[in-house]
């Protein structure tokens, strides 16, 4: 097949004015969404932050377009402020969803869209009861080597998938989320869910998922697991892993992805993950038994630029009464699969996931 005509950019549709309104505007509105929405020209209108320095910080990034607003019910109060992206903890989204959803505003949500799953049930239902738009940024769909082999395995190009691997290991820099610490849950929940969700998006749901947890004996005082590995079984013999840690502090690293199947493999790296979060663009190359290997250049990062799409998706929605393609119901199936990894881990066996969870 011919790769080089892949193009795995975001696509915008045809109306991207729409007025966003940061809630919440800490490190990764300010190194993630703003690079990437300035990029496709999206319009951002307002900011608000329990730390009026924090949105005043937004504002000057934005270039002076966006207006820092007192509270959360004058951002909403706010005629130009039509999509609300919401970037708090996650404890803290369902009661700022609450509000954005009374206000009839589209949002987009951040991942983990909660940590406890009745909640993200109810989060889910408040944007539905209310008849408006709610996405996740689950933009990791949109990292270009993610986005290029979707296409590419929608194409045929590795035939039938038989086996999915995503494979990181790096010294991860905690100290850019200090309230990571003391989390109860942390690679899973934070970190793999992006993969789990990524694999969930190029193949669709697992009949069996197994995960292991481990903590690295120098990890200090932060709590929970940060190495896991998660192995996800297709009822067609396909098998997806899920291999992180991250405390590699004297390898070189490595964040690899590899989809192989019947006619062809796909193999690549996440650059981002390559100095978080300055990063490098991704690498993707095409194999065949017997031919050349094809590279596809790519010249993007997963931070900032892939946090286009989830925004994109949205508007697009917005624009034609669709479901955008992270829609939080359909991001359920995500925290299923990360429920399962922690029932998984704390039982000692496999979790089927028909039945769970499921409403
Ligand atoms: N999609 C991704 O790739 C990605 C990457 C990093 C972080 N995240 C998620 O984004 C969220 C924010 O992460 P961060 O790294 O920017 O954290 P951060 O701590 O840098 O920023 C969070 C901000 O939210 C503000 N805030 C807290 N409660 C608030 C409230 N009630 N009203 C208004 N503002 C409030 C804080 O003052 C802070 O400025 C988290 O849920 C995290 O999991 C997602």
């Amino acid at each position: 097949m011919d790769i080089q005509s892949i193009n795995w950019r975001p696509k915008l549709g045809d109306r991207t004015n729409f007025g966003i309104g940061f809630v919440g505007c800490g490190g990764i509105v300010q190194y993630g969404h703003i690079p990437a929405y300035k990029k496709a020209g999206f319009h951002m209108v307002a900011a608000y932050d329990l730390k009026r320095e924090a949105a005043e910080a937004v504002r000057d990034l934005t270039g002076g377009s966006a207006t820092v607003h007192d509270s959360l019910d004058a951002l909403l109060a706010d005629p130009a402020v039509e999509i609300v992206d919401i970037a708090v903890m996650p404890w803290v989204q369902h009661e700022i969803v609450q509000k954005v959803a009374a206000a009839g505003k589209h949002m987009l949500c951040q991942k983990p869209l909660s940590l406890n799953f009745d909640q993200a049930v109810d989060i889910v239902n408040m944007a539905h009861q209310a008849g408006v738009k709610q996405a996740v940024n689950h933009q990791m769909r949109w990292d270009s080597g993610i986005a290029a082999a979707r296409q590419m395995i929608e194409q045929g190009a590795i035939g039938t998938p038989t086996d999915a691997q995503i494979q990181v290991s790096s010294a991860t820099p905690w100290h850019m989320w200090p309230w990571l610490a003391s989390a109860p849950r942390l690679e899973v929940q934070y970190h793999s869910i992006h993969y789990i969700d990524s694999m969930r998006f190029l193949f669709g749901m697992p009949e069996w998922l197994t995960s292991r947890h481990a903590k690295y004996a120098g990890q200090g005082d932060v709590k929970a697991e940060t190495k896991s590995i998660t192995i996800m079984d297709y009822a067609d013999g396909l098998q997806a892993m899920v291999a992180v840690n991250h405390y590699n502090m004297h390898g070189e690293t490595h964040a690899v992805f590899r989809f192989y199947g019947t006619e062809g493999a796909i193999e690549g790296t996440i650059g981002l993950m390559y100095n978080y979060p300055s990063g490098r663009p991704d690498t993707l190359v095409y194999r065949q038994q017997g031919r050349d290997p094809i590279e596809l250049p790519l010249d993007e990062m997963w931070i900032p630029d892939a946090f286009v799409g989830p925004m994109a998706g949205l508007m697009s929605a917005i624009e034609t009464d669709g479901v955008p393609p992270t829609d939080s119901a359909d991001n359920l199936n995500t925290l299923r699969l990360v429920e399962a990894a922690y029932l998984s881990a704390s039982e000692n066996r496999s979790v089927a996931l028909a039945g769970f969870l499921e409403g």
